[in-house]
């Protein structure tokens, strides 16, 4: 029998991503969502990884089951790295993307295109009840553009544009972005874990 996967995550876009980069993967993969009775984590570290972890750990400990949290968001680079950790309420509560991205390019307003370079930066954590943890990161580098564009994807999608493209991500669609993102770069990594996990359960 498969061995159960939780994503320690109610963000519908990062479960259906997380899902298809992990497609094949001899796990049976289910949403937190599925376990109604499992209270939100209270997001209030100060790092990426500390979430990550803060994420992960409640979860497995309430799920009883090996759990795969992410904390992701976007660093740019003429505003001093924010949103970063706060990418998610950068234009507060509650928050809505279309918010986030008006408040992001008012904040670049006069910034020109070379000063323009951000990052989108994940960190993923994998915890197993028994107490094993691992964590890993993935960066995608990019420039923020001057309008929304393209329909795909979530949060500032519309506003990344890739390197070595000239289209933002949301333009660029689901295939493309879950072979390119931060997200995809660091469940790279996480995937040899998840290969020997299995091999050994
Ligand atoms: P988290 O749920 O605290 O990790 O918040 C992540 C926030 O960062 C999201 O609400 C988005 O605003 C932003 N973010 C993270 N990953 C992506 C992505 O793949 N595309 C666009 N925005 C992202």
């Amino acid at each position: 029998m498969l061995r159960t996967l939780v994503i320690g995550s109610r963000n519908t876009h990062k479960v259906a991503e997380i899902r298809q980069i992990l497609a094949g993967l001899p796990f049976h993969v289910v949403s937190v969502s599925e376990y109604p009775d499992v209270p939100d984590v209270v997001e209030d570290g100060a790092t990426f990884r500390d979430n990550a972890l803060k994420k992960a750990r409640e979860t497995a400990a309430a799920v009883g089951q090996l759990t795969l949290a992410d904390d992701s968001g976007l660093e740019v680079d003429a505003l001093d790295g924010r949103p970063g950790v706060y990418s998610a309420r950068y234009a507060g509560e509650p928050s809505t993307d279309s918010k986030n991205n008006a408040k992001l390019l008012t904040e670049l307003t006069g910034v020109a295109a070379e000063q323009r370079t951000a990052r989108f930066r994940c960190v993923m954590a994998l915890v197993d009840p028994d107490g094993d943890e691992t964590t890993v990161e993935g960066i995608c580098h990019g420039c923020i553009g001057h309008e929304l564009k393209g329909e795909h994807g979530f949060g500032y999608d519309p506003l990344f544009v890739v390197d070595g493209y000239d289209s933002t991500m949301a333009q660029l669609g689901p295939t493309v972005k879950n072979r390119i993102s931060h997200r995809a770069r660091a469940l790279q990594e996480l995937k040899n874990v998840l290969n020997k996990m299995a091999q050994s359960s």
